[in-house]
């Protein structure tokens, strides 16, 4: 039986082959790379289905180098006081994997087994994703319409990614945790001081809501030295201002070979009532 549910009736899939079939006889073919693809027409009027190859490419590149290892760090100290054997997690905007990956060598090196569902609206992150979390179910898919049944996770991670505050409740069994990371104030201020003329701080929004209470909240401040244009390309190509940025912005990206920047991560987790 799949983690997953069919998006055209919300009935459970089964593996049979090489694709997931619900009881009404819907079926979805598994990808070469291990991904379903789960996405409704519908959810996805946009013409951009996230990040595209490259930007992945670059994210993995950037990540693997543990530039942001304090993050994954503050996840896993922040989750290892909940998660437990059985529990299924899902990550909401998985891209490549990384932090899923992280947290399920620190469950694995715990004893433990975790149920592990990515969902990503981009083909590539997924494929990526299915390749490197053999484990896991990977799924193309909306975080506004997710292919999981009511009250079937125990904890929702969403890093840096769009999300439904109303799916995660959908989705989430009551004491269920929602375990989000998203940039403070001066995140990546020194990148955007390069590209434009006149920066503001990040707004920090909690997700606060009803019937949820913050049962958790860390912040982690640090400093990030680049001192070659690759990690300084890989990075900008990571974050919402690449594709937000004019071709002069971009120029002005590709000019430098050293880069300082502070890094700021928040990271809530919320308890489903
Ligand atoms: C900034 S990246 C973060 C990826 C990953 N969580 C990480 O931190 O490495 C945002 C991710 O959200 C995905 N994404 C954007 N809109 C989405 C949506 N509506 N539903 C699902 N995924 C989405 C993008 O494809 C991308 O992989």
């Amino acid at each position: 039986m799949s983690v997953f549910v069919c998006p055209v009736c919300r009935e459970k899939l089964n593996s049979c082959g090489g694709s997931l079939r619900c009881p009404k006889g819907h079926s979805y073919d598994l990808a070469k790379a291990g991904y379903v693809n789960l996405l409704m027409a519908q959810s996805s009027k946009s013409k951009r289905h996230g990040d595209d190859k490259a930007m992945v490419a670059a994210r993995k590149r950037f990540l693997e180098k543990g530039y942001y290892s304090p993050l994954l760090d503050g996840l896993v100290s922040l989750l290892s006081k909940f998660i437990k054997d059985g529990d299924t997690l899902a990550d909401l905007g998985c891209g490549e994997g990384w932090y899923s990956r992280g947290i399920m060598k620190f469950a694995d090196e715990s004893g433990m087994d975790i149920a592990l569902a990515g969902v990503d609206i981009s083909k590539c992150s997924a494929a990526f994703a299915a390749k490197s979390l053999p484990s896991a179910e990977i799924a193309v898919a909306s975080t506004s319409s997710l292919p999981l049944g009511n009250e079937s996770c125990d904890i929702c991670l969403c890093v840096f990614a769009p999300f439904s505050m109303e799916e995660v409740r959908r989705v989430l069994r009551p004491g269920g945790r929602f375990v989000r990371a998203f940039p403070l104030e001066d995140h990546l201020i020194g990148l955007k001081k390069l590209v434009y003329d006149s920066v503001y701080a990040n707004k920090v929004r909690t997700a606060g809501c009803d019937g949820f209470a913050v049962e958790d909240r860390l912040e982690i401040r640090s400093v990030l030295r680049l001192d070659n244009k690759q990690d300084i390309a890989d990075l900008f190509m990571m974050t919402p201002y690449y594709y937000k940025t004019s071709r002069a912005g971009q120029e002005k990206v590709a000019a430098v070979s050293e880069l300082e920047t502070p890094i700021e991560f928040g990271i809530e987790v919320m308890r489903k009532q």
